[in-house]
């Protein structure tokens, strides 16, 4: 089962596995990792589980959709490297993702 690492923003690494299929943002939210809320449960409408990517992983990551990047822009302190993580699907070749969870305003 591949393995997302989640960063807070002090440097805390969790390791945890998340089943191929489940969001970066479900693997989040089922093992109580703080600061990605998801309180829109995955619909791309609320923004609450942003996180930066490592850029060593960017490139791997499917495209953007329209609808994620304009939610996005609603975002607090968007980077480069923010994505919505319900918007990514876990997959073997995404063994070792590494997030940061964007600090709390
Ligand atoms: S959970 Fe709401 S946009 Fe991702």
């Amino acid at each position: 089962m591949p393995t997302v690492v989640y960063v807070q923003p002090d440097g805390t690494r969790e390791e945890i596995q998340v089943p191929v299929g489940y969001s970066v943002m479900e693997g989040a939210t089922m093992n109580g990792i703080a600061g990605i809320e998801a309180e829109c449960g995955g619909a791309c409408s609320c923004a609450t589980c942003h996180a930066y990517i490592d850029p060593a992983w960017a490139d791997r990551l499917p495209e953007m959709e329209d609808i994620e990047d304009a939610m996005l822009d609603s975002a607090n302190e968007r980077r480069e490297t923010s994505r919505l993580t319900c918007q990514i699907s876990v997959t073997e070749e995404l063994d070792g993702l590494t997030v940061t969870v964007v600090p709390p305003y």
